[in-house]
């Protein structure tokens, strides 16, 4: 049986509030700084678009693409680059958004990696954080929702690439053997 989603667990309204609010946060947080908000893809995607909207600064704008550690994440696993930046980061405030940290090992990877380029600053925004599933301590900076450990598609989170253009998040339901690890980003 294909999986299907229910009602949302956090929906296209609260999402846009929220948005609206950490744009604000970051306005004020980054004033009168160079800042460049880094899009990791695909997974942020549709809040990268909406948050930089709500961003009152002329703000640089960058991606990157990472690849998927499969199933079973270890902190041992590696995460790597498939796409790297465009931009050079060294001196420059830096804010890498995610769709979602949940073992916390991609948002850590890519702390370690751009870090070593010596940035200004290095910041995360995360739309969504599922704490109960870190493997790693993480810090982020900016938090959506915090969200039970439940697997989640919309708002550019796939489930087997589908499901991103869902306009809110929804949990898959009826899909008894999702494994949790195993989506692309
Ligand atoms: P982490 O490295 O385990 O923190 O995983 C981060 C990545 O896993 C995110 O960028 C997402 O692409 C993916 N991911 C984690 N949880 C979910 C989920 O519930 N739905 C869809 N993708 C998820
Ligand atoms: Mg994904």
């Amino acid at each position: 049986m294909p999986p299907v989603f229910g009602r949302p667990i956090v929906t296209q309204k609260q999402v846009e509030v929220r948005i609206k609010e950490i744009g604000r946060q970051i306005t004020t947080d980054y004033a009168e700084r160079d800042l460049l908000m880094v899009g990791i893809l695909k997974g942020a995607c549709i809040f990268y678009a909406d948050l930089v909207r709500a961003v009152r600064l002329p703000i640089a704008v960058d991606f990157l693409t990472v690849s998927s550690y499969g199933s079973n994440a270890k902190s041992s696993q590696k995460v790597t680059l498939l796409t790297d930046l465009t931009e050079d980061i060294a001196g420059r405030d830096v804010i890498l958004v995610e769709d979602i940290v949940d073992s916390g090992l991609t948002i850590k990877h890519l702390q370690e990696i751009f870090s070593a380029r010596n940035p200004k600053s290095l910041a995360v925004c995360a739309l969504l954080n599922k704490a109960e599933r870190r493997i790693v301590e993480v810090s982020i900076d900016y938090v959506g929702f915090d969200i039970p450990n439940k697997f989640v598609v919309g708002y550019g989170l796939d489930y087997q690439q589908r499901y991103r253009n869902l306009p809110y998040l929804a949990v898959l339901e009826e899909a008894g053997d999702v494994d949790q690890d195993l989506h692309a980003r």
